[in-house]
């Protein structure tokens, strides 16, 4: 067979389609995936933990998911136009989420936090944005900027990271320690006059909000007459039917989802309240706090039907429990196997999520993350690889899914204790 991998390292650069740093001799061509299971072009299995970025929680090709596409398939694939799977997902999701009464859609979670932050600034006709450190928001401005910062600066200074990032970054975001209320509040305090809203992963990456701090940046958001923007991309369907804001119990102003809503399709979406939702409508064309919003495949027929069969699989009674039992488990052997070999290494995640940092000190923020040896993490992370354990390189976090079982994460766990052996 032809070479693929060779074909695609000069097709895309570093031969890959996105932010997965595999060095070329290691990287495949993915053929078909199935439950869990990947298989590249030489036909090599790959227990997949990635899960397409956590896009596919109901795991690949789910039967439910392959009818309601295959279904709506020949009566059309966009008209950028509500349709009859889009009005039943929006009035679904309107249903589900407690800071939804109006929502809209759009075609990727980089553009429903983009769309949450022109709002908010729309609404307030304040300009600045303040987010947390490491926090990722999809590829926009603010979803990058202080994402990585190697040296960072001082709070609430932003860090571009990347290049090509507006310089305008620099005067309109603000940057806040995650889990750290104090300073937060601080922030809050000097600057709250000229910021729009505060963007928030609820849990942070890998990274769980630590006791209050939800509620506390509510609160705090709330006496500063700051919105607060729950990006529910991650957390959304995952942590529990109702995302975040049913799991921490929080209610944001607005609200950004995508990934495991569509099924494994491209979708998403942005909601709040219907007087803010308003200034989105095209009547007001003309008044300075109309806000613009347009996406070509926003709310297409085939992702919509692909999300409506999703929450449908989602809504069965054990799903919850299922992802948070599965989720313990392998937290809980990743625990087990760096005591036995006497690692020092933080195991962190919630739900269906987990991580490992090897570092002495609890992760409660990008800084403690960083301090972790990363090294050793993308060593580990390149061994599992080479097991035929499907993850993104970078070290970030092992996405589970309902395709998944005990059986699966006690192969990755065998494997994680054999990579350990190789890399101490
Ligand atoms: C928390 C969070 N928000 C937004 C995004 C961007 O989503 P997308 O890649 O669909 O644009 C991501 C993607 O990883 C994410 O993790």
């Amino acid at each position: 067979m032809e070479n693929l991998p060779e074909r695609a390292q000069s097709v895309f650069p570093a031969g890959s389609n996105g932010e997965f740093n595999l060095p070329p001799e290691m990287s495949i061509v993915i053929s078909r995936g199935e439950g869990c299971r990947l298989w590249d072009s030489a036909g090599r299995e790959f227990l997949d933990f990635s899960m397409g970025w956590g896009s596919v929680l109901v795991g690949h090709a789910r039967p439910e998911v392959v009818a309601a596409v295959t279904a709506q398939a020949p009566h059309g694939s966009n008209f950028a136009y509500v349709s009859e799977a889009s009005l039943a997902l929006g009035e679904e999701i309107v249903r589900l989420s407690p800071a939804c009464a109006q929502v809209r859609f759009c075609a990727s979670g980089t553009e429903a936090t983009m769309y949450c932050q022109r709002l908010a600034r729309a609404h307030s006709g304040k300009p600045k944005i303040l987010k947390f450190e490491g926090a990722y928001h999809g590829a926009n401005e603010t979803g990058v900027t202080s994402l990585f910062p190697a040296d960072p600066p001082d709070f609430p200074e932003p860090d571009p990271v990347a290049g090509g990032v507006s310089h305008m970054v620099k005067r309109d975001i603000l940057v806040a320690p995650y889990n750290d209320l104090a300073v937060t509040r601080r922030i809050l305090a000097d600057h709250g006059h000229e910021i729009a809203a505060v963007i928030v992963e609820p849990l942070q990456r890998c990274t769980p909000p630590e006791a209050g701090f939800l509620e506390g940046l509510r609160a705090a958001t709330r006496a500063a007459g700051v919105l607060l923007i729950f990006d529910e991309v991650v957390t959304g369907f995952r942590l529990a039917y109702g995302g975040a804001q049913e799991y921490y119990g929080v209610t944001p102003d607005l609200v950004a989802y995508g990934k495991a809503l569509g099924g494994g399709y491209p979708i998403g979406v942005f909601g709040g309240p219907a007087e803010l939702m308003a200034l989105v409508r095209e009547d007001r064309l003309g008044d300075p706090s109309y806000m613009w919003v347009a996406s070509t495949l926003g709310g297409n027929p085939i992702s919509t039907a692909a999300a409506g069969a999703a929450l449908e699989v989602f809504r069965q009674q054990n799903t919850y429990p299922r992802l948070h039992e599965l989720g313990e488990t392998l937290r809980a052997g990743m625990r087990k196997i760096m005591r036995k070999r006497q690692i020092v290494a933080q195991v962190i995640g919630d739900g269906p999520l987990a991580q490992i940092v090897f570092s002495d000190r609890p992760v409660r923020d990008y800084r403690s993350t960083k301090r972790g040896d990363r090294r050793k993490g993308r060593a580990l992370m390149l061994g599992l690889f080479r097991r035929g354990i499907f993850l993104n390189p970078m070290g970030t976090k092992l996405y589970l899914s309902l395709a998944h079982d005990e059986a699966v994460c006690g192969d990755l766990l065998d494997r994680l204790d054999d990579t350990l052996s190789e890399i101490g």
